[in-house]
């Protein structure tokens, strides 16, 4: 079976991170996130992947050359993004499957542990021109909303609804009959969330919901995006990219860290990474060549590549862009920000223990 990978976004709120790299292809537990969804892929029977990309095109094949995780690559590029439905239109003109074949679309920043295969089985069952895997969060304002009948049928789809009629959302990971996807429009945009879906449903096409709930994360968000690393190296979500056995912290080589560091819920330490005696890190990304000095904490963060954390420096929640550097003494909490390049001075009050 072959699929489109969607990449082509400039994954904003992931910002600073990816004003250098794309969000799919950011180190995630120790490889770019996307070699995770790709190893997956050619687990569910996926043999050509089309990359559909957009923001920093030439950087993905740089990545991934033709052939990566047991998988065929071929890339699109659009000019000026296309939006999602667009995209994958666009990407379709590299595909090699027949009018009545079932294609696999991906969102390129999920990481899912759901049966694909069982979602193409539901699809071909059907007849359907589309099916979507669909799964339940706790906010789905943020979601594209989707509600079905009893049969599992979807009856409507509502992107970033203000109030949604149900907590069932799009799980970003489609099978589309082949023929569906030529009628989308050729080089226009299109969202296939507020167009392409929409059209389809009240035009009473086939559509339907593949609904399975197994672990699901978009690492869209800072806190997401941590998450799913550390996830990802505890082994709450199975990846055959992840270099090394699942365990508390994942070490990378040429990384260097001190018997006196305490290093664990699932934080990765890239090459050549530091972290000194009395120093804490707790689910965290350290990208390669980061350095944290000792009795400083870090919890819940990123730390780009070479980024710096000075002596007794508290960070919670918080974002160091490539090269940024956290003077001794410094506390930096919930999603804090700190651009590539930019330093913090040494706190000017140092505290001791009795004030
Ligand atoms: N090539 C290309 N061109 N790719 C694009 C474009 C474009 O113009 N716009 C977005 N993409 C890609 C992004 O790179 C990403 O992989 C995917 O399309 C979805 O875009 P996001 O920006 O991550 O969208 P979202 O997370 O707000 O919402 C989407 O995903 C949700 C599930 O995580 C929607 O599909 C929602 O309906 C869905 O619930
Ligand atoms: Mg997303």
């Amino acid at each position: 079976m072959e699929a489109i990978l969607l990449v082509g976004g400039q994954g904003t709120r992931l910002r600073p991170l990816t004003i250098s790299t794309p969000k799919p292809l950011l180190p995630t537990a120790g490889v770019a996130f996307l070699a995770h969804q790709l190893a997956r892929a050619r687990e569910a029977g996926v043999t050509r992947i089309i990359f559909a990309t957009s923001y920093r095109a030439e950087m993905f094949e740089a990545a991934f050359g033709h052939r990566a995780q047991g998988v065929d690559l071929a890339y699109v590029s659009e000019r000026e993004p296309l939006g999602t439905g667009g995209a994958i239109r666009n990407a379709a003109t590299a595909l090699a499957s027949g009018p009545d074949d079932p294609v696999l679309i991906l969102n390129g920043d999920i990481l899912s542990g759901h049966d694909v295969p069982a979602q193409v089985e539901l699809h071909q069952r059907s007849n359907a021109a589309a099916t979507l895997h669909l799964t339940t969060v706790d906010d789905p304002s943020r979601f594209g909303v989707v509600p079905t009948d009893a049969d599992g049928r979807v009856t409507g789809f509502m992107e970033k609804a203000a109030r949604p009629v149900t907590d069932q959302i799009n799980a970003g990971c489609y099978v589309f009959r082949r023929s569906e996807i030529d009628a989308i429009p050729l080089g226009e945009v299109v969202s296939v969330e507020r167009e392409t879906f929409p059209t389809l449903i009240s035009s009473g096409a086939t559509v339907m919901g593949y609904v399975e709930s197994a672990y699901w994360l978009d690492v869209g968000t800072p806190e997401a995006f941590v998450r799913g690393s550390c996830d990802l190296v505890l082994g709450r979500i199975a990846s055959p990219a992840m270099p090394g056995e699942p365990g508390d912290r994942l070490i990378l080589p040429g990384a260097v860290v001190s018997d006196g560091a305490v290093v664990r819920e699932g934080t990765t330490v890239g090459r050549g990474a530091e972290i000194e005696a009395g120093a804490t890190v707790l689910g965290s990304v350290l990208q390669d060549g980061a350095f944290i000095a000792e009795g400083a904490t870090v919890r819940d963060s990123v730390l780009g590549r070479g980024a710096r954390v000075g002596p007794g420096a508290v960070l919670d929640g918080v974002i160091l862009g490539d090269g940024a550097s956290v003077g001794p003494g410094n506390e930096l909490r919930d999603g804090l920000r700190l651009w590539p390049g930019i330093s913090l001075p040494p706190t000017a009050v140092r505290f001791s223990a009795d004030d």
